[in-house]
């Protein structure tokens, strides 16, 4: 027997838009993150680059249409030294990359390859600051010499630099994991460390304000979030973050590829937890903020695994499968589903580490399960959001129980409607029903990600084994559509008047 999954979607509901940071991606200076996978350097390569930037690259983020990228981490952010990355490369001094490797960083990708990399793209930089080995002025000073327009030393540097107009840059990070690699605090400590650096941030009249960002909580630490929202004056709180991955455990977390039921379940337990962690941080949120003002971002998300055989293990090196695919649509379903208050979020990390939307070995370059579901989806971007009811079977392994679809639906400007649907059942279709509430449309098209094995994921081999394709299977009648989706699938659906 099939499972039935039913759907009714209130389209004269909606009202709150989705904003499109939910759809952000984060580098960091991390194994094959920024250098080989990102940045190739001038000289020296065979691989097609633009100042550097491999040119495969920025056409498949161009494509993704990503709206904010977090640099330069992560735990290196607070051990990063920005002035260390500007003025010319071979005079730039080096570190020692101590989080991640030990490898030596030689700062040749800085604040200038960085912003100019997302101007190409067409994406929002949000820099994330030393908060726990720096000091308030450095802080200051970079934010002065990226946003200042002229008559200021960091300004005047900035020109000599090379760079006459400032990037206006509005997203900032205030430190990253503060309760841990960002400096151990105490939350009560970071509050007040928050508020010192908050107050000398400054906004330039010709920028707009700044969108100041918190440092948050880890998982299910809501007395983190409590202390903060209770502690920092809200006019000097844009945003909150909230750190969730998908791991099994911290000890053992298992194979990318090579997994067994038991453990795909446990990793689809804990990305569904992303909603219970959403809503409770939401609720804290609601005591000391009930209209909203600041958002809850989820700067870091996804699904986190041993690294590949062979590689360096401070790289989190690791390939992304079906089950990667499965992460992604629940949680974009749940973030667009929370998009009243969260407004922002970045996937773990976008080249070469944890759950990535490309990979690159040397001049190869390929396309993950998760880039096509990212690209699936960002239809939802600034859309508004339709609230939905669901009813769905659970996928039941060894009597623990899960939802098995998730679904989320906005409507755009032009008047269609997107329904996201993922099912993350490891065997089983499911049948949906939905009925479409308060608008009404004649043409329906769609789009499906499916693969024959879940462990299935697209290799330099075969880079192409996973891809989206036209899906014709959504049958609409009279306000009510119908379809199948198949076991450990994604599926869009477009509707037209
Ligand atoms: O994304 C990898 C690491 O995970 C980040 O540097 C840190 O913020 C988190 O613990």
């Amino acid at each position: 027997v099939i499972a039935q999954t039913k759907i009714t979607l209130n389209s004269d509901l909606a009202k709150t838009q989705i904003n499109k940071h939910i759809y952000g991606h984060f580098a960091e200076h991390l194994g094959r993150c920024i250098y080989g996978g990102i940045y190739v350097g001038e000289g020296n390569t065979k691989i097609p680059n633009t100042a550097g930037v491999r040119n495969d690259v920025i056409q498949a983020l161009k494509d993704l249409k990503i709206p904010n990228l977090r640099w330069p981490g992560g735990c290196f952010a607070d051990t990063y030294q920005w002035k260390d990355g500007i003025g010319p490369k071979d005079k730039r001094p080096k570190m020692v990359n101590v989080w991640w490797g030990g490898v030596t960083e030689d700062n040749s990708f800085g604040t200038h390859d960085f912003l100019d990399l997302c101007e190409r793209i067409g994406a929002e930089p949000y820099l994330a600051g030393n908060v726990g080995s720096g000091t308030v002025k450095d802080l200051v000073d970079w934010v002065s010499y990226v946003n200042h327009p002229g008559g200021s030393p960091m300004a005047e540097l900035r020109k000599q630099n090379g760079r006459e107009k400032p990037w206006n840059v509005q997203l900032w990070g205030v430190g990253n994991e503060a309760w841990g690699c960002g400096g151990n605090m105490t939350a009560e400590y970071y509050a007040n460390i928050y508020r010192q650096y908050a107050t000398f941030m400054a906004d330039w009249n010709n920028t707009g304000k700044l969108y100041r960002i918190a440092s948050g909580a880890s998982d299910g630490d809501y007395q983190w979030t409590e202390t903060l929202m209770k502690n920092i004056p809200h006019n000097m709180l844009s945003g909150v973050a909230l750190h969730h991955y998908s791991v099994i455990s911290w000890t053992d977390k298992g194979p990318s590829v090579n997994f067994n039921e038991q453990e795909y379940f446990k990793i689809m337990d804990e990305a569904w937890k992303m909603e219970e962690f959403v809503t409770r941080h939401s609720t804290i949120m609601d005591k000391y903020d009930p209209e909203k003002k600041v958002a809850l971002i989820v700067d870091e998300w996804g699904g986190w695994y041993s690294v590949e055989p062979g590689t360096n293990p401070g790289f989190l090196y690791q390939q992304n499968t079906m089950r990667d695919a499965m992460i992604a649509g629940l949680t974009l379903n749940i973030f667009n589903n929370h998009a009243d208050r969260v407004r922002g979020a970045n996937l773990a990390q976008i080249v070469n580490v944890l759950q990535s939307v490309i990979l690159t070995n040397e001049e190869k370059m390929l396309l993950t399960p998760t880039y096509h579901v990212m690209k699936m989806y960002n239809v939802h971007q600034d859309a508004l959001l339709v609230p939905i009811s669901i009813e769905s079977p659970s996928y039941e392994f060894q009597g623990k129980k899960l939802t098995a679809v998730s679904a989320s639906a906005s409507k755009n400007a032009a008047g269609a409607m997107t329904i996201s649907l993922t099912n993350i059942d490891y065997s089983k279709p499911h049948e949906i029903t939905i009925n479409l509430r308060g608008d009404e449309f004649s043409k329906v098209s769609g789009q499906i990600l499916a693969s024959a094995k879940i462990n299935d994921f697209n290799s330099f081999e075969q880079p192409n084994k996973i891809t989206v394709k036209e899906f014709a299977g959504a049958k609409l009648d009279k306000g009510v559509l119908k379809l199948t989706i198949p076991a450990y699938s994604v599926i869009t659906l477009t509707l037209k008047k």
